[in-house]
């Protein structure tokens, strides 16, 4: 296993709808096993294929952030089928350092997904548990955590952006 780079914005693969997982076998076990170890060095409580260069959709979550080995979800070709409720949340990203804003999102997520050996399963989420798996899922269709603020908070993460783009603002922090 191996730590992978993972890649900040404003890479283009973050803005990539992500292409589903097709072939199952040890090339995506290893992608997996270093997405795992990437999410928990970094360290984070998810990580997803785009944010480490491959357009494929795949995620990996852990709520506990390695606390617990049994906490990881690993989700191919994940989709929600159903949520519930509403919650605001800080978040952030491995892939936008230095920045968090409160995010409103559904509060609980039933998911559909496939296991390593493209097995279909389906989980029910809640908590950071459900936040992570929304924002990671948001990952494989090029869609970042900013992008869900509107107001002063959209301003606020548009003016860092743009910082950021121009090398004012340094990347350096932890998130999903
Ligand atoms: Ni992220």
């Amino acid at each position: 296993m191996s730590v992978l780079p993972i890649r900040l914005y404003p890479d283009p693969v973050l803005r990539v709808q992500c292409a589903p997982v097709e072939e199952f076998g040890p090339d995506l076990v290893r992608l997996v096993a270093d997405m795992i170890e990437t999410m928990h060095e970094a360290p984070g409580v998810g990580l997803a294929a785009p944010q480490v260069g491959v357009e494929l959709r795949i995620a990996v979550v852990d709520a506990t952030a390695g606390m617990d080995p049994d906490a990881v979800r690993v989700l191919v070709n994940p989709r929600v089928v159903d949520s519930a409720g509403v919650d605001g949340d800080t978040e952030g990203c491995l892939s936008i350092p230095d920045f968090t804003e409160k995010v409103t999102r559904p509060a609980t997520v039933r998911v559909a997904a496939m296991d390593l050996e493209g097995v279909p399963f389906e989980i029910d989420a809640g908590e950071l548990e459900a936040r992570a798996i929304q924002h990671e899922l948001d990952h494989l269709d090029g869609v970042l955590f900013v992008d869900r603020l509107r107001g002063l908070r959209r301003r606020r993460a548009r003016s860092f952006l743009r910082r950021l783009r121009a090398g004012e603002a340094v990347h350096a922090g932890g998130g999903l």
